[in-house]
């Protein structure tokens, strides 16, 4: 179980109303207390935060806005302390503009060894005055901005797969790969248990950077529906060369992993995690081999619409992959790239996935989302294998769906033209405390985006200990979780249920088995005799059925 904080908006520290490091030490008990496993928190590097962070500018420091590494070593050693293993983010596709590196290769002018650690090219046309391919950008726009040469002229382009900011590196280049392995290492020194390492299908790009002009498909197809690339696959993403850099990051963590009383390395005690969005299951499975990564994110499950047919097959297909490659399975339903679930449920059911919610778009039903995010948590955390959690979701927080467009700071916004509203939704500060300032986020009333009023009544000292609260829920099923094994358990569907019911059993090597079962239909539907409710994700009918959008675990 692993439990995602975003820095910007978890625990502000210091009241300058942007989360920090003391501020995430100070309330770690808290994720104790919720019975996780392990945090992974999003980046806290040194950065000019034009995509939050990930822009990083040093790798080896924190950003002041969120402490020093004084404050990072803390935290680790905080989180040991409570038995928390702390998973940090790693940027490895792109840098800041701000970067000391890409200064230099500014600096240094076309041809040099400089240039040589991103990707430069001369611009095609006349005077190079046009990009040097069709390539886009994930926030909009083109791929490629234009520098200065020395004397003010234009010059070269530089390619950035995401902002401006963000240039890519060139992964052909050694010194490129050396430097990533350092960073491994630093960070292992200071004793984290591992990365998510941030677009993995991303760093290796195809030989000639040819033309595509397919759509990019990058945080995934929005429509939920799965689109297999039967033709060549894009230039920029998922091509073979990103595993042989995998294949040398297992073997630097492997090094640091213990070696037992009998000689056998545990290999699988600091651990890679990918973020890669990819065409399909097999394609994941190929980052998760057993001499690359240890998880990837599973985004077809994220993706699934509210139907239980969806559901079976995403995790079906998700359980069939990791398993050709004997990795674990990872379930996750939010993130600080999409509109939270509790929000995303509350739309109807086969609505694209959107981008952003704002003022004017279709609202969702938050009674709705609500209900239906608390019966796909309770499926989720049954299922076999790692599930990652993103802050706030335990307290059944939605987005933000009316904050005004001028306050918005995601990149894609703008760069989108104003077409797509982007991220900030999903970002907003954390409440702690309904009756506080900034909801007791931090201790001044400063937050860098505003918080909901309905925020308020969602803190976690409105529903700690309150039975049937959200956060009840998530504690109670984390806690069955645990003490049924169900994370090394394996999966059988149960027939004999309405098409609309997801029914299956999950049984652990050790513990005890739990029958669970999802009604996304519109009957109730009656448990077997004799079964005892573990947990409901919602009240059952007064005859003790499971009434529609409600998952219940049963000891059977
Ligand atoms: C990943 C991150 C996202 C970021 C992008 C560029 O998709 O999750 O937040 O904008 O990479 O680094």
């Amino acid at each position: 179980m692993v439990y995602q904080i975003y820095p910007r908006s978890w625990a502000d520290g210091n009241g300058d109303g942007i989360g920090d490091l003391p501020g995430i030490t100070a309330r770690l008990p808290y994720l104790r207390d919720l019975g996780v496993d392990a945090l992974w928190l999003s980046p806290f590097y040194v950065s000019p935060q034009a995509d939050a962070g990930y822009d990083v500018a040093d790798y080896r420091d924190i950003d002041p806005i969120f402490g020093t590494l004084a404050d990072a070593d803390k935290l680790v050693s905080a989180a040991h302390g409570l038995e928390l293993k702390v998973i940090v983010d790693l940027v490895p596709n792109h840098s800041s503009d701000e970067h000391p590196w890409f200064q230099a290769a500014l600096a240094a002018g076309p041809g040099s060894p400089e240039r040589e650690r991103y990707v430069f090219r001369n611009g095609q046309g006349r005077h190079g005055e046009l990009p040097p391919n069709n390539w886009l950008c994930v926030f909009g726009g083109a791929a490629w901005t234009r520098v200065k040469a020395a004397d003010g002229t234009d010059g070269q382009w530089y390619l950035h797969l995401f902002a401006a900011k963000q240039p890519d590196f060139n992964w052909e280049n050694p010194p490129v790969r050396a430097e990533f392995e350092d960073v491994l290492r630093f960070w292992l020194d200071k004793g984290v248990d591992g990365f998510r390492v941030d677009v993995a299908n991303a760093l290796v790009k195809a030989a000639g950077l040819p033309d595509w002009d397919e759509p990019l498909h990058l945080l995934g197809d929005a429509d939920g529906v799965r689109h297999e690339h039967y033709g060549p696959r894009p230039p920029m993403w998922d091509q073979e060369g990103v595993h042989e850099i995998y294949r040398a990051w297992r073997q630097i963590l492997n090094s640091y992993n213990p070696i037992d009383a009998a000689g056998y390395s545990n290999d699988s005690d600091r651990i890679l995690c990918a973020e890669a969005w990819v065409d399909s299951q097999d394609r994941l499975a190929r980052y998760v081999r057993a001499d690359e990564m240890h998880q990837a994110f599973n985004f077809q499950f994220l993706q699934a619409q509210w139907r239980a047919s969806d559901l079976r097959d995403a995790v079906t297909n998700s359980l069939n992959a990791a398993d050709s490659v004997g990795a674990p399975a990872t379930w996750v339903l939010s993130n600080h790239d999409v509109v939270r679930h509790a929000s995303r449920l509350g739309l109807s059911v086969g609505t694209k996935r959107p981008n952003g919610i704002g003022v004017g778009d279709p609202q969702p039903d938050a009674a709705l989302g609500l209900r239906r995010a608390r019966a796909a948590t309770a499926l989720m955390l049954a299922l076999p294998g790692s599930s990652y959690i993103y802050q706030g979701e335990e307290l059944g927080l939605p987005d933000s769906t009316d904050m005004p467009d001028d306050v918005r700071q995601d990149p894609t916004w703008p760069r989108s033209g104003h077409t797509e509203r982007g991220r900030d939704g999903c970002r907003v500060p954390m409440p702690w405390e309904g009756d506080q300032p900034s909801y007791g986020f931090g201790p001044s009333a400063r937050t860098w985006l505003p918080q909901p009023g309905s925020y308020a009544d969602l803190a976690v000292d409105r529903q700690v200990g309150v039975a049937g609260t959200t956060l009840e829920l998530y504690r109670t099923l984390l806690t069955a979780r645990r003490e049924h094994g169900l994370g090394a358990g394996s999966l059988s569907w149960l027939g004999g249920y309405p098409e609309e019911v997801v029914a299956f059993v999950n049984e652990p090597a050790v513990g005890e088995r739990v029958l669970v079962i999802a009604n996304l239909g519109a009957e109730p539907v009656a448990v077997p005799g004799g079964a005892q409710i573990l947990v409901s994700s919602g009240p059952l009918t007064s005859q003790g059925l499971v009434p529609t959008d409600t998952s219940v675990w049963l000891s059977a």
